[in-house]
């Protein structure tokens, strides 16, 4: 019935058949080879929690290929287990920083020379990509089965090592919570949850350096501030000072808090590998430390919440204090669970109240990077307020995976019911649906192909 509905859905646009040959036709546009770009020329090279949602618009299109999308990624691990945040495409220019400015082939121990590397790293939505690319295989026959199962076992170690990194480095105060040292690492820079943390940062002399941002989206309006940048480019001098090196970011970066919704995120994250373990006979060691994260970091994230309203706060390591914002970070227990009964049936009555995606005023019902009636907001401004579609598609993914199977229908449909103008826009405004940010970004593709397929 919803399929449907879909096909009449145009209001503005495509029906749902046309928007996936459109989506499938973008990824192959904004394919480098063995690589998607991010997007076409605002992220010309791959980024790892975009590379993590390609590969699951992938999937429906070519098993094959989702497997070289993830290896490429895996293949610019860090020795130390770390996923970078960028592997930057070879001689591929037009963005900033670029490996010139982060130096991690000369100044990070771990850091691989070959393929060239950032030197942060982003939310680890990766096995939710290998569960995916597994199921799509499923309806293969035995050679693309048999591609996604060899993928598997060559990566199942990389995989587990990433994790271990994470619950194990990142963890910097034993308490199941991911320590970030830069506003990137979120994956939502400039988003209110930063705003003081980012306070505390005091840019130092450093190398000038120009904006390529502003080249490709010029209304300056949608993204980050001249100011913000500063401290963005300069965190990443303090990383290059600490040699990249885990233990001395975690005492000398200027920037360190705890991401609630990362944790959240990774909990999510190790339950999913863990099942796949178990499904793929991997070692019961792994699996068994897999479900431990899991359990520890579901606790971490509870430990966070608000007692009435089980709303999930980050934490400014530097300050010492709790960071509570009217954003889509309090929704963390709804991704990872974990929250009591009625604190959790509140949260979710706040996710489709009036504070989120039952905002009267909304276009579409799905939920703004930020809510509209928070002082924070700001419809255009990157993470500031706008409606990020993958975020959409996170979210119902989790809420199907919860079980709750009506919810996770919403949020697809009044999420293709935004995408079917047409151009993949990186992100939306929330009250008018006018396309913000990048067009033909590659994950809001991918959410769709995997909506629709
Ligand atoms: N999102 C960042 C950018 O805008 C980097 O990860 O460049």
């Amino acid at each position: 019935m919803i399929r449907r509905k879909l096909e009449c859905m145009g209001d503005r646009g495509f029906t749902s058949t046309q928007l996936a040959a459109r989506a499938a036709y973008l990824l192959r546009g904004n394919d480098l080879g063995t690589m998607t770009s991010a997007a076409p020329r605002l992220y010309p090279h791959m980024w790892s929690w975009d590379a993590a949602f390609v590969s699951v618009g992938l999937a429906p299109l070519s098993v094959e290929r989702a497997v070289v999308e993830l290896d490429t990624l895996l293949s610019a691990q860090w020795k130390n287990g770390m996923i970078p945040h960028i592997v930057f495409a070879n001689g591929v220019d037009g963005y900033f920083p670029g490996p010139a400015r982060w130096e991690t082939g000369q100044l990070a121990a771990h850091a691989p020379t070959e393929p060239q590397t950032s030197g942060i790293t982003q939310p680890p939505v990766h096995a939710i990509a290998v569960q995916r690319i597994l199921d799509h295989s499923r309806r293969h026959g035995r050679t693309t089965r048999a591609v996604a199962e060899e993928f598997l076992d060559r990566r199942w170690e990389n995989l587990v090592r990433w994790h271990r990194w994470l619950a194990e480095a990142r963890d910097i105060e034993d308490n199941g919570r991911i320590a970030l040292f830069h506003g990137w690492e979120s994956g939502m820079d400039n988003s209110p949850r930063w705003d003081a943390s980012y306070r505390n940062v005091v840019a130092g002399v450093m190398p000038p350096y120009v904006r390529e941002d502003h080249a490709v989206i010029t209304d300056a309006s949608q993204r980050p501030t001249n100011n913000e940048y500063d401290r963005y480019i300069w965190l990443v001098e303090e990383m290059k000072h600490a040699g990249y090196d885990d233990a001395a970011l975690a005492t000398k970066m200027s920037f360190a808090v705890e991401d609630v919704f990362v944790s959240a995120v990774f909990a999510m994250a190790c339950d999913v590998l863990a099942t796949i373990g178990e499904e793929h006979s991997k070692p019961n060691s792994d699996v068994r430390e897999l479900r431990g994260w899991a359990e520890k970091f579901r606790k971490g994230v509870i430990a966070t919440t608000d007692q009435r309203s089980g709303a999930a706060r980050d934490y400014d390591l530097r300050a010492g204090r709790w960071i509570s914002t009217d954003t889509i970070a309090m929704f963390a227990p709804l991704l990872c669970g974990g929250l009591a009964r009625e604190q959790e049936r509140t949260l979710l009555r706040t996710f489709e109240g009036t504070r989120f995606c039952g905002h009267p005023d909304l276009r579409y019902a799905v939920p703004p990077s930020t809510s509209p009636v928070s002082r924070d907001f700001r419809p255009r401004e990157y993470w500031r307020g706008p409606v990020w579609p993958v975020i959409t598609w996170l979210f119902s993914w989790a809420f199907s995976r919860r079980g709750w199977a009506e919810r996770s229908l919403n949020l697809r449909e009044e999420g293709l019911r935004q995408a079917s103008d047409g151009s993949f826009a990186e992100y939306y405004e929330p009250f008018t649906g006018e396309p913000l940010g990048s067009m033909q970004q590659s994950w809001t593709a991918a959410a769709v192909l995997d909506w629709l397929g």
